[in-house]
C-alpha cells in the first residue's frame, strides 16, 4: 500500500506549502491557495472543502443533497485532455481496445475517446480505436458488496489486442483486481487502466491504474456519470454527497 497517504501526511503537505507561502508574502492569496491545493500532481487534499453550490449550476432536484462540488465540469474536461494526449504518446499507434466499464464509465470514456480522436486528426501520428463494453456492480448504497459481472460482449475477442479499461473510480481496488483477473483469462497483448477517480481510502488493496485523472479524499462523490443507487448520473460537476442525500436516496432504510 505504498501510495496510500494518511490524512495526517497530507495535512502536512498542505499546511508546509501554505506557511511558506506566507513567510514570503505575509498575504496568502486564492491564486496561492488554489496553487497549493493542487501541487502534489492530481491530488485532491483531504482537507479541500470543494467549491461551494452556489459557484456552480446544479440542477434543482439535487441542490439539497449535496455537500460541495468537489471537482467542476470543467477542470474534468481539462484534465482528460491532458490524460488523451499521454495516453495517445504512449501507445504509439497500435491498434486499441477501448473497454468502458458501464455505467459510471460512460462520460469519462465518451470525452476521453472523443478527444484522443481529436489528437488523431490533428497529427501525423495514428491510433486506431475500437470500442467495447462491460458492466460491473458492487455498490447498494455507499458499501461495496459483492462484484457482479452483469454485462458486456464476448471477452475472447480481446485475445491478442492492447485493451485501455476506461473506469470511472478506482476506490478499494477490488473491483477492478477481479476484473483485471477476468480479462486476463482471455490473454489480451496488453491491459492499460485508466480510472478518472482514485479514492484514498484505509480499505484499499493497494491498486493503482497507469493513468489517473484525480486522486481524491475518501468521500462518497457523484455526478458525472458516478451514482449513488442510479441517482445523480446527471449531474454535470464531481461532488459530495450530503447525509441528507445518502438518506433521500437510500435503498436500505
Ligand atoms: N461514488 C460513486 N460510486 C463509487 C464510489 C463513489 O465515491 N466509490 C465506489 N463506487
Ligand atoms: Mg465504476
Amino acid at each position: 500500500m505504498g501510495h496510500t497517504l494518511t490524512s495526517a501526511g497530507l495535512q502536512g503537505i498542505f499546511v508546509e506549502c501554505v506557511s511558506s507561502t506566507y513567510n514570503e508574502t505575509d498575504m496568502l492569496s486564492a491564486s496561492a491557495l488554489a496553487h497549493c491545493a493542487y501541487n502534489q500532481d492530481n491530488m485532491i487534499p483531504d482537507d479541500q472543502r470543494g467549491y461551494d453550490l452556489n459557484m456552480f449550476c446544479v440542477p434543482m432536484h439535487y441542490e439539497n443533497d449535496l455537500e460541495s462540488v468537489l471537482i467542476p465540469s470543467g477542470v474534468i474536461q481539462d484534465r482528460i485532455e491532458r490524460l488523451a494526449r499521454d495516453i495517445f504518446n504512449d501507445i504509439d499507434g497500435q491498434p486499441l481496445v477501448a473497454l468502458c466499464v458501464l455505467k459510471g464509465g460512460y462520460k469519462f470514456f465518451s470525452d476521453l475517446i472523443e478527444k484522443i480522436q481529436i489528437l488523431c486528426r490533428n497529427s501525423h501520428k495514428t491510433l486506431p480505436i475500437s470500442i467495447d463494453f462491460i458492466r460491473l456492480k458492487s455498490y447498494v448504497d455507499d458499501k461495496s458488496g459483492d462484484i457482479q459481472v452483469i454485462g458486456g460482449d464476448n471477452l475472447s475477442s480481446l485475445t491478442g489486442k492492447n485493451v485501455l479499461i476506461v473506469e470511472d473510480i478506482i476506490d478499494t481496488g477490488n473491483t477492478m483486481l477481479k476484473l483485471l483477473n477476468l480479462l486476463e483469462q482471455s490473454q489480451p497483448k496488453l491491459i492499460k487502466v485508466a480510472s478518472l477517480l482514485v479514492k484514498r481510502t484505509p480499505l484499499s488493496v493497494g491498486y493503482k491504474p497507469d493513468y489517473t485523472g484525480f486522486e481524491i479524499p475518501d468521500k462518497f462523490v457523484v455526478g458525472y456519470a458516478l451514482d449513488y443507487n442510479e441517482y445523480f448520473r446527471d449531474l454535470g460537476h464531481v461532488c459530495v454527497i450530503n447525509e441528507a442525500g445518502k438518506k433521500k436516496y437510500a435503498v436500505q432504510k
